[in-house]
């Protein structure tokens, strides 16, 4: 099998590419009147809308060709099922390593939704829970509240945050009771709910050392680089005209600055894209700040994000106001995790 190009033609259809190198494809097959590129057509709107979504996201190469992969294996599953042929059901559990902020909680929701519309998953949402969930205070009470959470992930994802916190503490640890009630959970359950373990990669390397019974059990490991300064312009541009707002020639170089200086820097993470929106809704709270000062603000005005915008926002981070609050101690509802 060559390259697979996934093709969107429309709203309603998607068309699956499998592009064969020119190369290899043998003159005899030509013979038999095989076409080079072939395709194959869906018409699920919400699936649609799943693979749409995941494009519209910058950067991430091999998690959407990975995503094109699973989706043609579970396509083409369905079809060999319908033909009466054996269809193998794969287990889909997942390790998820990469520093935070590099899309690791979005691609996570999207995959539920995605495979949901596959028919993978019953309900397709997504469970986020992290140490603190899961670990109790008494013998049993870890196994207890890890179960809840498995029950409320069933039918859907259970994605759980810096999983190797869980081998933190070493044997005597009731991390090591929540892992084994997952483990058991993965065997209970099969085929119910789809496990997502996310961590920085060194420390999730280490955990999964820790515990040789667990790499076996989820074959799909994704790695989410941290994106490249133009990637993370690109990301901020497309979160700033997301929420309607532009950025000033001035206000785009200034953060190309402030993200370079980062990165030259390597500050500990800020080669990621939740720092991209931290500026960015600092940017537009200090955009509010100077606008409301105007009489009569024209749409263009109320609209486009200037250097000083952006500016008075990375002075803000650097006094050490949290990217959460404004200076009038009003909280901004911005989920903590995603
Ligand atoms: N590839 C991307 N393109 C655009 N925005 C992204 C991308 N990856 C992440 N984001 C945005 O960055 C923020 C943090 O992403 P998130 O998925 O929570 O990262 P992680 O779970 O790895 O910490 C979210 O607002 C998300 O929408
Ligand atoms: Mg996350």
């Amino acid at each position: 099998m060559g390259r697979k190009v996934l093709a969107e033609t429309g709203k309603n259809r998607i068309h699956v590419v499998f592009d064969h190198p020119t190369g290899r494809f043998s003159p005899e097959k030509k013979r038999r009147g095989e076409t080079e590129l072939f395709w194959q057509e869906s018409e699920h709107g919400a699936l649609s809308d799943c693979l749409e979504e995941l494009s519209q996201l910058v950067g991430l190469v091999n998690i959407k060709e990975f995503v094109k992969e699973i989706y043609a294996w579970l396509e083409v599953g369905k079809r060999r099922k319908a033909a009466g042929l054996a269809a193998d059901e794969q287990v889909l559990h997942m390790i998820f390593t990469g520093n935070p902020g590099t899309g690791k909680t979005t691609v996570a929701r999207i995959l539920g939704r995605l495979f949901k519309e596959m028919g993978v998953l019953s309900r397709g949402h997504l469970v986020e829970v992290e140490r603190a969930d899961l670990v109790g205070e008494y013998i049993g009470h870890t196994a207890q509240k890890t179960r809840e959470h498995v029950r409320k992930a069933l039918g859907g994802i259970l994605f759980i945050d810096e999983a190797y916190s869980l081998a933190r503490g070493g044997d005597k640890d009731f991390g090591k009771e929540a892992i084994d009630t997952l483990v058991k959970a993965m065997e209970d359950h099969k085929n119910d709910f789809i496990l997502i373990l996310a961590g920085y990669p060194e420390e999730m390397e280490w955990f999964l050392r820790l515990n040789p019974g667990l790499p076996s059990r989820f074959p799909v490991h994704l790695k989410f680089q941290d994106f490249t300064l133009e990637e993370l312009l690109d990301i901020a541009d497309r979160m700033v005209s997301a929420r309607q707002y532009r950025l000033s020639l001035a206000a785009r170089e200034r953060l190309r600055r402030h993200l370079e200086e980062e990165m030259r820097r390597r500050d500990s993470h800020s080669g990621n894209a939740r720092h991209v929106r931290n500026l960015v809704e600092q940017a537009i709270r200090q955009h509010a700040m100077r606008v409301i000062r105007m009489k009569n603000p024209d749409r263009d005005e109320l609209m486009t994000l200037r250097g000083e915008d952006v500016m008075a926002g990375l002075g803000a981070g650097k006094r050490g106001a949290s990217p959460w609050y404004n200076g009038s101690g009003v909280r901004f509802a911005t989920d903590r995790r995603s």
